[in-house]
């Protein structure tokens, strides 16, 4: 019995610290997936450079990769933030 009662507080403690480790994507201060996702779509069609010198905010980002659709670089919403995200972290104004 008590050995059992350990276990469960073991396993408390190890999803306590997952959802610790969580915590930065859901705030967004992880961009790890939308540079994911743009290395993976934007970089088949355009060189990093490009970005160097097309700085713009995250408003801005967000309507460049609308008018990607065009070029069929379909992206869902979720995929449409996170890079925007990343775009406005890394190339900013
Ligand atoms: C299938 C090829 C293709 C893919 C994939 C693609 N693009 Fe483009 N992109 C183009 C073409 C062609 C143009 C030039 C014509 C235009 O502006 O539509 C362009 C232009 C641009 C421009 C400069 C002109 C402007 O409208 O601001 C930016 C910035 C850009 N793309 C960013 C991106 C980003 C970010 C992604 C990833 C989400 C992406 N592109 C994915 C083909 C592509």
């Amino acid at each position: 019995m008590e050995k059992r009662g350990r276990a469960i507080v073991l396993s408390l403690l190890a999803g306590g610290m997952a959802a610790v480790l969580m915590l930065p994507a859901a705030f967004g201060a992880d961009t790890s997936k939308g540079k994911a996702v743009f290395e993976a779509k934007c970089l088949k069609c355009h060189k990093v450079d490009k970005f160097k010198k097309n700085r713009s905010d995250r408003k801005g980002w967000e309507m460049t990769l609308r008018r990607m659709e065009r070029n069929s670089c379909i992206l869902t919403d979720e995929e449409t933030n996170a890079v925007a995200d990343y775009l406005a972290k890394e190339y900013g104004e």
